[in-house]
């Protein structure tokens, strides 16, 4: 009789255990679900996330946990540069590295990069070559003042109105960071290449992200550019191509309502 009541309180324990934990990780899911609604994700990115996240939660917080220490050793690798946020004029990455010189195949000496996109660029290249194919940059850091000229002048030749579809204003250049690169031609042609495709099939593996995929003009407020990727790190691709539909511009609208909710929390 003994032994049948503390077999049965034994397995009342292991239910109870069970069910505790398992209602840890869904307010951990719902908490992270009103920080995606809070952050403006459209409805149908929303709802997606939500399936993603509901799938497979121990991924998704294993990558959170990775990502928000890269984060913060590495404040500028995650920040938002688009339509609605600026980053301060006066930004200059203090990393930047030249690319002459070195394995990467430029179009023109002096194209500059941050430190941990050259090198992932550097390993990205090496391995394209491996496969016979070579990523030539074209385009790679503009300062503040480089940008505003650029955007000037994109201005006077196309209209302010088509100008502002292709071209950053300055200061909301992913450029200006230091971790944007374009590629090959900087036309649609570079989507038909053989650089082309071997980016859209392997960047994600090297932590670069394609900014302005096609069909998304309405979300990141510029046309397709094939050509153009940002360095945010494997562990942000992962998550941007596993819970965000493959689309940057939500995963870093996620990221930066994930770390004002922290910033705002004060630390016990
Ligand atoms: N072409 C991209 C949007 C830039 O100017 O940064
Ligand atoms: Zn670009």
């Amino acid at each position: 009789m003994m032994k049948r009541a503390f077999q049965t309180s034994f397995m009342i324990t292991i239910v109870l255990f069970g069910v505790s934990c398992e209602s840890a990780t869904e307010s951990k899911i719902r908490h992270i679900q009103g920080i995606a609604q809070g952050a403006g994700l459209g409805a149908q990115a929303l709802a997606s996330f939500s399936a993603s996240l509901k799938a497979k939660p121990e991924r998704f917080f294993e990558l959170l946990d990775k990502i928000l220490a890269q984060a913060e050793a590495d404040p500028w690798l995650l920040v938002r540069a688009d339509k609605a946020r600026a980053i301060p004029a006066d930004y200059e990455p203090k990393d930047l590295v030249s690319l002459d010189g070195t394995s990467v195949v430029v179009s023109r000496p002096g194209h500059r990069v941050r430190l941990p996109a050259y090198q992932a660029l550097a390993a990205a290249a090496a391995a394209a070559k491996a496969e016979g194919v070579t990523l030539l940059v074209s385009s790679a850091y503009r300062s503040y003042a480089y940008q505003e000229s650029l955007f000037a002048r994109n201005v006077a030749e196309l209209g302010r109105q088509e100008a502002e579809r292709v071209s950053a204003r300055p200061g909301t250049s992913q450029h200006q960071l230091g971790t944007a690169v374009d590629f090959g031609s900087i036309t649609d042609a570079f989507a038909g290449t053989a650089a082309g495709r071997w980016m859209g099939a392997n960047a994600g593996r090297f932590g670069f992200s394609l900014s302005y995929p096609q069909g998304y003009e309405a979300l990141t407020g510029y046309v397709w550019e094939s050509w153009h990727y940002r360095y945010i790190g494997i562990e942000a691709s992962a998550m941007q191509n596993e819970y965000f539909g493959g689309l940057q511009y939500n995963l870093l609208l996620f990221l930066d309502a994930y770390r004002a909710t922290i910033a705002v929390t004060p630390k016990k």
